[in-house]
């Protein structure tokens, strides 16, 4: 099982804003969308193996939101940005005053929450990485057999709070490269570092090959 939770700081949890403009008022709703595409959706098909959680914090309890995705039971969700963001808006303003969770699409589960309670326990349980530029290399055997959780952020750091409530947890801090990536980036290279302990798809030249895949040239 593949699990990721993104801290979304300023995203309206009302689902107040207009998807014309995602990155502004939108509060980087943008790369949120992108980070649920790239979860989940692959050329043909959806990784039914993942499950993401996005806590969206713009405002305390109790209108913070949770919202939980299960690629098991997700239906429409569509590779292009704008379609997702729809979808997760819609579920936002479904979920405003409402005090449980509701399923507001097959597969997708929205409702209140404590973001560092909620952060708290995704990361106490061990194992979990906490993804972040100053990390230590992220290492085969963080994905071996091909699971992970990870937390990562959107385009804004993790707040103080958010940075000691991992530190105490115990979360991993791992890197994925000298580079700062986008967060959706972060998403498709720990993707690709587990699918790669599953199925190595790429073989030194010198190596022979299996079948079905090329050597590298
Ligand atoms: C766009 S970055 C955050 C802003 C970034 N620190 C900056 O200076 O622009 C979004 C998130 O992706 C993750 N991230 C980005 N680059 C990373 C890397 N090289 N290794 C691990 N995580 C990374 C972290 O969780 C980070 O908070």
């Amino acid at each position: 099982m593949r699990q990721f939770l993104i801290l979304a700081h300023r995203v309206p949890v009302g689902g107040a804003f207009t998807l014309n403009d995602l990155a502004g008022g939108g509060g980087r709703m943008d790369e949120v969308a992108r980070v649920v595409s790239t979860a989940f959706t692959l050329s043909n098909d959806l990784r039914r193996d993942t499950e993401l959680t996005i806590l969206f914090s713009a405002e305390p309890p109790p209108r913070a939101r949770r919202m939980r995705l299960d690629g098991r039971r997700l239906k429409f969700l569509s590779p292009d940005e704008r379609s997702t963001a729809a979808l997760l808006k819609n579920s936002l303003v479904r979920s405003a005053g409402v005090p449980r969770d509701v399923e507001a699409s097959p597969g997708l589960l929205v409702g209140p929450a404590d973001p560092i309670e909620e952060l708290r326990a995704f990361a106490s349980v061990p194992g979990t990485l906490w993804l972040t530029e100053s990390g230590s290399p992220v290492t085969l055997e963080d994905v071996a057999g091909g699971s992970f959780r990870a937390v990562l952020s959107d385009p804004i750091d993790p707040t103080e709070p958010e940075v000691d409530c991992l530190t105490a947890s115990g979360a991993r801090a791992r890197s994925l490269g000298p580079r700062s990536l986008r967060s959706s980036q972060c998403v498709d290279v720990l993707h690709h570092a587990a699918d790669m302990t599953v199925s190595p798809s790429v073989v030194r030249s010198d190596e022979p090959s299996t079948g079905g895949s090329a050597p590298v040239p």
